[in-house]
């Protein structure tokens, strides 16, 4: 195998160290040594300007120009290689000095230095490669880093674009909606004429639809607010105990219906908590109506202990249960673990979660398939 050839610049103002350096090296079989010798820094520097080099050994005592000014003025420069310098005999002092000023290494004259010179340029050489590739590395990561950044930035400034038109889009579609409802409920009332009982029927199942279209739209309005920080809190000292106990009447007719028991477990006392009443109203409406809408027999059960520093809720069913590997995910939007036709969105949880981080609580689930969940979150008083 043909061996590298490595381009040396040799500053040595003795002939003889010259010489004896110049016989070593040949002798060494690493490389194929291309050495430049020059006696003087100054052409040194000179030479430098013309041709390029692998690595330098500097003499550090040089007429005229010192080894030191040379050093200084080669790294002035901003030149790639690494320069060995080659010092007098206990010149640790300087050596420091040296290195500081940018040398990559030092080499004591000590008698028959001259055999050390191969191993230090070996080392220097390999080490120094080993500098390059890492700054190269790290270069390419500053870069990576800095394009990931910026790609970063955007997708922001789309998501929240994005954002922003939904929040638009679901905002105009309240006014249509609000409009097509008021002359709904004029021609129910009789307002346009009698209204015959198959019609009346036919305004019923359209009443559905257009409620469960306000739902939704308040519910996309309700996540938007959130994501873009736009909803706020309107937080009070209020009873926990009392405002689970009129959520839990709204749903009396709906469980009656299904003949699924709503139990209250609540303490004999007031809990007050410090939260937004409607908001917090809400969280409860969105528990309680998975609780009754994903349970065909059994019990709901709202319990409310009273801890420490917070109140805890809990909403306990006998229904379907959540599967262990769906658990991690109903928290987020548009997630519907069952495929079967029950109505909903899959926005009822994520919009509960965020009230409830909103107020600086918690909330999770335990749940078994076909045994039944039990939704459980804090809200501090
Ligand atoms: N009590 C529960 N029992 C069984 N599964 C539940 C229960 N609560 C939530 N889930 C599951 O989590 C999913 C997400 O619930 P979430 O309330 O976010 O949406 P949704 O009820 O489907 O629709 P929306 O609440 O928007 O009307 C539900 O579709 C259901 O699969
Ligand atoms: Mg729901």
């Amino acid at each position: 195998m043909s061996k590298e050839k490595l381009r040396v610049l040799m500053v040595e103002d003795n002939p003889t160290d010259a010489l004896i350096s110049k016989k070593r090296l040949q002798r060494d079989d690493a490389f194929e040594y291309d050495i430049t010798h020059v006696v003087s820094g100054e052409d040194g520097l000179l030479t430098l300007e013309k041709h390029s080099f692998d690595i330098m050994l500097l003499d550090y005592n040089l007429p005229k120009k010192s080894g030191l000014e040379t050093l200084r003025e080669i790294k002035a420069k901003n030149i790639e290689m690494p320069i060995v310098m080659i010092t007098g005999q206990g010149d640790e002092q300087v050596a420091v000095t040296l290195i500081k000023e940018g040398a990559f290494d030092y080499l004591p004259k000590r008698d028959g230095y001259e055999d050390s010179i191969p191993l230090m340029i070996r080392k220097t050489i390999a080490e120094f490669r080993a500098k390059l590739e890492r700054e190269n590395l790290q270069k390419e990561i500053a870069l990576k880093k800095e394009e990931l950044e910026k790609t970063n930035a955007k997708l922001m400034e789309l998501d929240k674009m994005k954002s922003d038109f939904v929040a638009n889009v679901v905002h105009e579609l309240r006014t249509p909606l609000t409009i097509i409802r008021g002359n709904l409920d004029n021609i129910d009332k009789g307002f346009a004429g009698e209204v015959q009982p198959q019609q009346k029927d036919i305004l019923g199942d359209i009443f559905r639809v257009i409620n469960r279209l306000s739902r939704l739209v308040n519910d996309l309005l309700d996540i938007s607010k959130i994501e873009s920080g736009k909803m706020e809190l309107n937080k009070e000292s209020l009873d926990i105990v009392t405002l689970a106990g009129e959520a839990v009447k709204t749903f009396e007719v709906l469980a009656g219906s299904k003949k699924i028991g709503l139990i209250k477990e609540f303490p004999n006392k007031a809990v007050t908590v410090n939260a937004d009443k409607d908001k917090l109203t809400q969280v409860f409406i969105n528990l309680m109506g998975n609780a009754i809408k994903f349970t065909d027999k059994g019990n709901v059960v709202v319990r409310i202990i009273d801890l420490q520093k917070e109140a805890q809720v809990e909403i306990q069913d006998t229904g379907s249960g959540i599967p262990l590997d769906q658990v991690d995910k109903i928290f987020d939007k548009f997630v519907r673990v069952v495929a079967e036709k029950k109505e909903g969105t899959g926005l009822g949880l994520p919009i509960a979660k965020d009230i409830i981080v909103l107020h600086k609580g918690r909330i999770r689930v335990e749940s078994e398939s076909g045994k039944g969940s039990r939704f459980i979150f804090v809200i501090p008083k």
